[in-house]
Parts: structure tokens; sequence; C-alpha cells
């Protein structure tokens, strides 16, 4: 039995839906100028010139064991990597580029060992590819390419064949569907069709489905990996919606048919996803537990990011946000594993200031306290539906008042079916304190 409803698509989403949270990796070139990831398309930067970051990429200190053991401590069940952004950097070895990471000091498949330590924590394994690549002489130059102001960008596209980049994407989609084992997700990034950009070039066109190829791209990736969950950004549905950046504040649902859609919202803890050094808008550790308890209170996934540093490790910022969330989910996680958005009548008595989860099986409810309340919480059409209440940080009772609460206060919302959870004047000490309800039977 289970609450959740969700719209059935080609990937197996149940271990995903599940699984509630994982980690983003943005590790690439861009790690060396340290001022995001976009930084090629923010200072306009020549192929040429932007590849000489390759001569001092060495990640000498980069142990995807610890990596992989730091995303497990923080609770985070599986992950996805970048093999390729959109500076067209392999983090794999592939045999279609000389653009990879073996053709550096690093002289290793970073991506190998990624999947191979993150498995062996019992990780699920996840590549993002992106669909653009300022680097490939086969794509064209474009409104997000470094080039676009170059003035012989228009005559530099005469040659460039978008046929011959598509085919370029398959290519390297096999090797790494074929070469890393299996692969649980593949994290395709991102279209910009004509309809969205405007541009003051008329002849700089923007990319989506028909131009990646991606029917091709989405059928071949699923031969070679069944089950294999996708994302919608190649511009054709698939299994994942992805928010980014934003708080999502009411469940995503099919546009056309109104179903249950699987999702997953991304994050970054500061500003960039890259490694950006000087970058300082990092999110505070309520805003981090806000994040994952929102997103899961909307029966979405949360996908949060860390930029690893050119030399192949979480800073100390990165590490300190992964260390709040190992310090919550370690006594917090069963209000996110295997739970989803409330059901409708239950949802309806949520107070202020608190987020609810339940279990997927309907036999546990989650309030997620989000400010303390002065000794009682009060909540409309919960009496009789409660067999019992604990703190989950350490299932100590919490006791239970159902109907009038003689407070002295004639006019307090005192209705037949209020239930009234007695809590310590004193906030416990845990960031965001969770209650666990056990229904009764219904
Ligand atoms: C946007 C950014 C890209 C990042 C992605 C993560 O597409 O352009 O840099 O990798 O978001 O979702």
């Amino acid at each position: 039995m289970t609450i959740e409803s969700i719209r059935k698509t080609p990937g197996d989403t149940a271990w995903f839906r599940q699984d509630r949270f994982g980690m983003f990796i943005h590790w690439g070139l861009y790690a060396l100028p340290a001022r995001h990831e976009w930084v090629q398309n923010h200072e306009r930067v020549p192929t040429e010139e932007y590849s000489r970051y390759m001569r001092y990429f060495d990640p000498d200190l980069y142990d995807a064991r610890e990596w992989a053991a730091m995303a497990k401590k923080a609770g985070m069940k599986y992950a996805v990597m970048t093999a390729k952004h959109h500076e067209g950097f392999c983090m794999f070895d592939s045999a279609y580029t000389d653009f990879k990471c073996t053709n550096t000091p690093a002289k290793r498949d970073l991506l190998k060992e990624y999947a191979e330590a993150f498995r062996a924590e019992g990780l699920k394994v996840g590549f993002y590819y992106s669909l653009i690549d300022w680097h490939h002489p086969d794509f064209p130059i474009d409104m997000m390419h470094p080039l676009r102001d170059d003035p012989n960008a228009l005559q530099m596209n005469e040659v460039r064949d978008m046929h011959r980049y598509a085919r370029y994407m398959r290519d390297q989609v096999t090797e790494l569907l074929t070469n890393y084992g299996k692969i649980d997700i593949l994290w395709l990034d991102f279209s910009y069709p004509d309809s969205k950009i405007k541009t003051a070039n008329p002849w700089m066109k923007g990319k989506g489905a028909v131009d990646w190829e991606a029917e091709e791209l989405i059928a071949l990736a699923r031969k070679l990996q069944p089950g294999i969950i996708i994302n919608n950004r190649s511009g054709i549905e698939q299994d994942l919606w992805t928010p980014e950046q934003y708080q999502v504040t009411a469940r995503p649902v099919h546009p056309v048919t109104g179903e249950n859609v699987c999702w997953e919202a991304c994050h970054t803890f500061s500003g960039s996803w890259g490694y950006y050094r000087d970058e300082m808008t990092w999110k505070s550790p309520e805003m981090l537990l806000r994040l994952l308890i929102n997103t899961v209170s909307l029966g979405g996934n949360l996908l949060m990011n860390v930029g690893p540093t050119a030399r192949g490790e979480f800073d100390a910022r990165a590490q300190a946000a992964l260390g709040v969330y190992e310090k919550w989910m370690h006594a917090c996680s069963r209000s996110v594993y295997g739970c989803t958005m409330a059901e409708k009548e239950l949802l309806e008595t949520c107070p202020p200031d608190c987020r609810y989860t339940e279990s997927m099986d309907g036999k546990r409810l989650y309030i997620h306290l989000f400010a303390y309340p002065f000794e009682h919480l009060e909540i409309n059409g919960l009496a009789g539906k409660v067999e019992y209440a604990q703190f989950l940080h350490d299932g100590s009772e919490v006791t239970m008042t159902e109907g009038k609460v003689d407070h002295f206060s004639e006019g307090a919302s005192n209705s037949d079916d209020l239930l009234v959870l007695n809590l310590p004047p004193v906030k416990p000490d845990i960031l965001v304190p969770v209650i666990e309800l056990f229904l009764k039977e219904r």
C-alpha cells in the first residue's frame, strides 16, 4: 500500500522516490579559474586560451572514496557528477576527444573513480552530461557561446555541423553507459529552443530536442541502461522534472494530465555550481535543512551540489554544509526516506511554521517545527487519529491532549477535533525538531 500516485514513465523511479536526497557534483576545468562554471561564457574566453588550464589540472588530493563517505554520512543516497559540462572538457577517458582529464597531469579517469567509489559506498550513480559544448568544433556558435561576439562567428558557423556534433554526443553517451558499470541516472543539460531565447543576431539559433537528435540519444541510453532515469532537459519529457535554484511552493503536476510527476529540485550551497573561491552567498544551516524538508513535504527529491576544488577536495565551506545534513539526518532521516507529501486530509491540519511529511505506507506523519511553539502545538483535525507521538531525534514521548484545553483562556480554539501536543518549554538541541506521529489504523 502506498499513498503516492505518480505518472508512469519509462525509467525506474521507485528507488529514487524512496531515497529523496542526492549529491550533485560539478567538477571540471572551471575549478581552476574558480569563478563559476560559466566563466568561459562570462569572460568570452576563446577555446584555445581556455584549454591552457589543462596544463595545470592536477587534482592530486582527489580521493573519490572520501567524497563518497562524506555523501553517505550526509544522508545522500545517490549522486550525479558532471562527465562533461558546457565547457566541453571530459572528466572521463573518451576516445572521441583529446579535451579530457587523462590528457592533463591528472592522467586518471576521474569519473571512473567516482562511479566505483560511490557504488562501493552503496550510493546510486548518475552522470550529468551537457548537451551544450563550447569546445567542440561542430557546435554552432550561438547566443550562449563564448565566441558569440567574435566578428567571424557567422563565418565560423559555416563549417560547423550540428549532425556531426549530435553523433559525437551519441558516441560519448555510449562510452558513458557502456564502460562504467550500472548507471542509474542520466542528467542532461539543457535546451534553449528559439522560442525562449531572444538575441540581437537572427542567425544565432537556440537549441532543443531536434538539434540534439534527442529521440535517438534517449533511445540509445535506454537500450544501454534499461531502467535508467533521464531528466526532461533534452526538451523531451522523460522521467524527471528538475526545478532549479528555487524553492518549489506547490507540488509539481503534469501540465496536461495533472498527474503527480517525479521531480527533483537542484540547488547549490552557494551561488555557483562549480567551485567559486570568492563567492560568499552560502546558505545558512537553517536554509539547507528547510530546502530538504520543504522539498520532501511536496513529494520531491533534493539534489544538493558540491563544487570540488582543482586539487580534488570539497572545501571547508562545503564540508561544513554537509555536516549540517549529517547531524540532522543522523537522527531525522526517517522523516525523509520513504516519505512524501502528506495526504490531503492530513495536510489540511498542518499548523503554521510546520511542514508535514508522511511515510509512503500512510502509517506515520512527521511534523517538522520550523519555529518552536511555546509548550503546545495545537492541531485541529487530528484528534482521534494519532496513537502515539514522540520526538524523532531522541525517541522521547510527546504527550497529547484531545479536545478542550483548560488554560484560563476561554477564547482558545477548543474544538472537539483538536489535538494538542505538549512540548517542553525549551527547544530540543536540534536545528529543526521533528515529531513523529504514529497514526491509528484508517
Ligand atoms: C544550469 C547551469 C549549469 C548547471 C545546471 C545545473 O543549467 O547553466 O551550469 O550545471 O544549471 O542544473
